[in-house]
């Protein structure tokens, strides 16, 4: 039983009365209940008995930040805690958005509630909205404040205003903490800069190349075509820097346990405007080792557990949301193994599910995907993914390369096929996309650009070719479907509900031009959302198509995800069979056909699993059910069926 388990368990009589729990008593109860997890995992981190006044004081600052806790979010809390894990419920469908690119700011997304609702979004993920940087900022992740709102977005008060307003409609709000570097104006940067050794310490600073020179030996690069290196030379202090992501972005030091504490304050302000799941930026980065590739270290784990175990005896009803873009080997981890299984993250991105359905439609074929999601590890129940098309980050080719070899293809190979699939490196190929973070070395590269013109429509809107506009939009649809029903929280890319394009808007503006992931941070066009009734244009096609489905969604109990998923063997390598099997509820079947021809399926699969009655099925995407007249069903070009067992 993981800790939150314990602590429903532990509090479930008072849970039942809200108006009779007493906040204070409770805290207390988490308190005692975490504390023996949480001295064993800060004395691994930090067994040097120097450190033990840290622990001490350990207690106390949760006192204190609990006490700074609204009484409101102390209330939510509970009845978070009572509801069985809301986060993987089938009701749950988040957007994520640039905050002033959708709406110009925070009361300015408070005015958008109506649209998200009307599309059926309960979820929203606000992109960094704290200070930062006048220049280069990376979108707001080189953060100088953890807690104060940039003026262009508003202030305290329109954040707070907003997440009531939100709690008023039944909606959720996730924030980014970033938790493995501050920018370099970050008041401890620039405290550091000025020569102070205590805020030296809590970054990674060295006074020559030698320890630079030893973290490099295997330390990959994260940006290497804009941010070559790991370490950044400063000659106001002569030192350097560990910056792993952007020279700007200094890496923060967790070794120094007056760091963590720290950053846990800044967590807790930080959730109390009124978040409810933390994004845990970069979390795979937290640790660093000369000899290692310094990511998903086992103390990088630990730290995230010493983390949440602390923020949960504040904040019971906040959950951690893992940005660990790995190996589906390695993302489980994130989820906490043995004793720490279900006491890490609650839900991670499911990057490796996003990368095998790109690499499927420009295959159009499933086999990859069959192979690989039959092996990714079993997750704790307690825990979820958000499934993905697009976000603001690139596309990075994780896949398999065992697996790619076992199904008689080269990896090197391969994978040049997608990047020039996507980045125009084809002639044929319907994507408009680029390449990010090239390596010219070896011909490696991430992949950007917009979920509509990756799947087609720029190029067929370009050519005023009608046929290709259709069958964009019937891939755009089907993918949507797929991560609707697959099992965890759908995340849409806003702008993606409406079949938005690349933005090259970017390339004019000197700090953006140099990331091409800009080119999928577009401006929402309220133009197109104002004639959404013209029933007829592709943008209106789409956002009609994921409404129906989000709505269908939350009606389909057997989509809130309950570890019941399972992959079945369509024996036809274009088509995509998975299902959500009941657990005493009537269990769906999805069929996807990934390619540009009808495709069929041999019904004795339809028959096995108890989805085929007197000849006919259901589908609940259309409403309507249908007799199978022979012994194939038949799938048009990227058609997708949501079958319901009788
Ligand atoms: C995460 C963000 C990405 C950012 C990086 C550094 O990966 O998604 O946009 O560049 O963290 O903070």
């Amino acid at each position: 039983m993981n800790q939150a388990s314990l602590h429903k368990k532990l509090a479930s009589k008072e849970l039942k009365d809200l108006e009779k729990a007493d906040p204070q008593a409770l805290f207390e109860q988490r308190l005692h209940t975490n504390l023996p997890l949480i001295t064993d995992l800060f004395n691994t981190l930090y067994p040097d008995p120097e450190h033990e006044s840290h622990l001490k004081k350990l207690p106390g600052l949760l006192k204190s930040l609990f006490r700074k806790r609204p009484e409101e979010l102390k209330i939510r809390d509970l009845n978070l805690l009572k509801e069985e894990n809301w986060y993987q419920s089938h009701k749950l469908t988040g957007m994520q958005l640039y905050v002033d690119l959708f709406n110009g700011n925070l009361k300015g997304i408070r005015e958008k509630i109506p649209y998200f609702k009307e599309l059926g979004v309960s979820l929203l993920h606000l992109m960094p909205v704290t200070t930062r940087p006048k220049g280069e900022n990376d979108g707001g992740y080189a953060v100088n404040s953890y807690t104060a709102v940039d003026p262009r977005f508003g202030n305290r008060k329109s954040l707070l205003d907003l997440t009531a307003e939100l709690r008023e409609n039944g909606m959720f709000l996730m924030l980014d903490f970033v938790v493995n570097h501050t920018s370099d104006e970050y008041p401890w940067a620039k405290k550091a800069l000025k020569g102070e050794q205590k805020y030296q310490d809590y970054y990674y600073m060295f006074p020559d190349r030698t320890v630079p020179d030893a973290f490099e030996a295997s330390l990959p690069e994260v940006f290497p075509a804009t941010s070559p290196g790991n370490f950044t030379y400063r000659p106001e202090i002569s030192k350097w820097v560990m910056t792993v992501f952007n020279s700007y972005q200094w890496d923060l030091n967790y070794t120094n346990p007056k760091v963590f504490s720290e950053m846990l304050a800044n967590l807790v302000n930080m959730v109390n405007s009124g978040v409810d799941i933390v994004r845990f930026d970069a979390l795979a980065f937290l640790w660093k080792e000369i000899g290692t590739i310094s990511q998903n270290l086992p103390e990088a784990h630990k730290l995230i557990a010493l983390f949440r175990m602390c923020l949960q005896v504040v904040a019971p009803g906040v959950i951690f949301l893992a940005e660990a873009i790995v190996s589906p080997h390695d993302i489980v981890k994130y989820f906490g193994e043995g004793k720490l299984q279900g006491n890490e993250c609650d839900i991670a991105y499911n990057a490796s599910l996003m990368s095998l359905l790109w690499n499927s439609i420009a295959t159009k074929k499933t086999l990859l995907l069959q192979k690989s999601l039959k092996n990714v590890p079993q997750k704790p129940d307690s825990c979820t993914w958000i499934n993905y098309l697009r976000c603001h980050d690139d596309i990075g080719l994780g896949l398999d390369d065992g697996y790619i070899a076992q199904l008689g293809l080269d990896p090197w190979m391969h994978r040049r096929f997608l990047i020039d699939y996507y980045c125009q490196g084809l002639k044929w190929s319907p994507a408009v996309g680029y390449k990010f973070m090239e390596n010219h070395a070896t011909g490696d590269s991430r992949i950007t650009g917009s979920c509509a013109s990756l799947l087609g429509l720029e190029k067929a809107t370009r050519n005023g070719d009608a046929a290709a506009v259709e069958t964009s939009l019937a891939k755009i649809l089907m993918l949507h479907g797929i991560i609707l029903s697959i099992g965890g929280i759908p995340f849409i890319y806003a702008g993606d509900e409406l079949g938005t394009l690349n933005d090259y808007s970017y390339l004019e503006d000197a700090h953006k031009r140099n990331d091409s992931r800009w080119v999928n941070r577009p401006r929402h066009n309220w133009d197109v959302v104002s004639q959404l009734n013209d029933r007829e244009k592709p943008s209106s096609r789409i956002f009609e198509g994921l409404k129906k489905m989000i709505a269908q969604r939350k009606k389909t109990p057997v989509l809130a995800d309950h570890n019941n998923l399972e992959i079945h063997d369509p024996g036809n390598p274009h088509l995509f069979v998975f299902e959500r099997t009941g657990k005493g509820r009537k269990g769906i079947l999805v069929i996807a056909n990934f390619d540009e021809h009808p495709r069929i399926l041999d019904i004795r699969l339809l028959d096995d699993l108890g989805y085929l009655k007197d000849g006919r099925v259901k589908d609940l995407l259309k409403g309507e059910e249908w007799k199978l007249t022979s012994g194939l069903v038949e799938l048009g070009p990227y058609e997708l069926l949501w079958l319901i067992k009788p």
